[in-house]
């Protein structure tokens, strides 16, 4: 791999062998790239970017670290990892869209940094590859995010172990997904914003966006239908972290999720480590 802002390509899933969730979701972020940073702030009335900011902070990334960002995107979180210390950031994602975007934003980066050596933006890899299928060895990182995936995946909890597996033992780990609030009043505006604000307004952006909007609020539904928070909590339990915490943030339509790896696996699995998972608000 080089230090540049980089990009690799790793075969994802040869497309005989890829099921009906992954080729929708390959396909609808395939038209999304081009306004996504925007777009993804304007339609959540500004509370996205404050959700990955947080997250960021959240994982600590520390100087000299390496940190992987899973279902990296335009490279939002990528960059905000960066502003956070002197870590070096690996970013992957399926869509060779939205990462031709993340490249392009690594690029301008460092076009801005060039000549301004105290300054100096570590290096980004990205890479195209599959959260289920990580193409790195056993414990290659120091801390790991990753955001709005586990919807886009046909088994969560297998990929929970994937994602821990290149987790180094004691490295940290963190995620953002949209949440339904809890509290009443401020679930029915969010019944209300995803059933009818929302596809409306993305339509008038774009057809693809228009899909987007028609998509998430059933989408987020039926996935907390499956996997409830608590059950998301005992897959990365299962998968050997530990020091789990949970935080909603705006009423719970984010939802943060921190832990870090299991030392020592002990014979009975992680759970035999497991800390209960505790919950904040902001
Ligand atoms: C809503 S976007 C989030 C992008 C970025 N993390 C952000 O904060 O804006 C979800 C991303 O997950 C990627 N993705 C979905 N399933 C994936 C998988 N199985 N492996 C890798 N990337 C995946 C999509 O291609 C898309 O770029």
């Amino acid at each position: 791999m080089s230090g540049d802002p980089a990009s690799e390509a790793v075969e994802v899933g040869a497309p005989e062998h890829r099921s009906a969730r992954k080729r929708h979701a390959l396909a609808l972020f395939r038209g999304l790239p081009r306004r996504y940073d925007l777009l993804a702030a304007a339609l959540s009335f500004g509370q996205d970017p404050r959700w990955r900011r947080a997250l960021a902070r959240g994982v600590r990334p520390a100087s000299g670290e390496r940190v992987l960002d899973v279902a990296t995107g335009t490279g939002l979180v990528a960059a905000e990892l960066l502003e956070q210390g002197g870590c070096t950031v690996v970013g992957i994602d399926q869509s060779a869209e939205m990462l031709g975007a993340a490249r392009a934003r690594f690029a301008r980066r460092a076009v801005s940094n060039r000549g301004d050596r105290a300054s100096r933006t570590p290096p980004v890899q990205l890479i195209q590859a599959e959260a289920e299928k990580l193409p790195f060895a056993d414990g290659s990182f120091d801390a790991l995010t990753f955001t709005y995936l586990l919807r886009y995946v046909d088994d969560p909890r297998a990929t929970m172990r994937e994602l821990t597996r290149v987790l180094r033992p004691g490295g940290r780990i963190a995620s953002l997904e949209f949440g339904i609030p809890p509290w009443r009043p401020a679930r029915a505006a969010w019944r209300a914003y995803t059933a009818v604000g929302l596809p409306i307004l993305a339509r008038l952006v774009s057809p693809q966006w228009g899909e987007v909007g028609r998509f998430l609020g059933p989408n987020i539904t039926t996935f907390y239908e499956r996997h409830p928070v608590e059950r998301i909590a005992d897959y990365w339990r299962e998968a050997g972290l530990q020091e789990l915490r949970v935080r909603r943030m705006s009423l719970g339509g984010g939802i943060l999720m921190f832990a870090s790896r299991a030392r020592e696996q002990s014979p009975a699995g992680g759970r035999a480590n497991a800390g209960r998972a505790h919950a904040g608000d902001a």
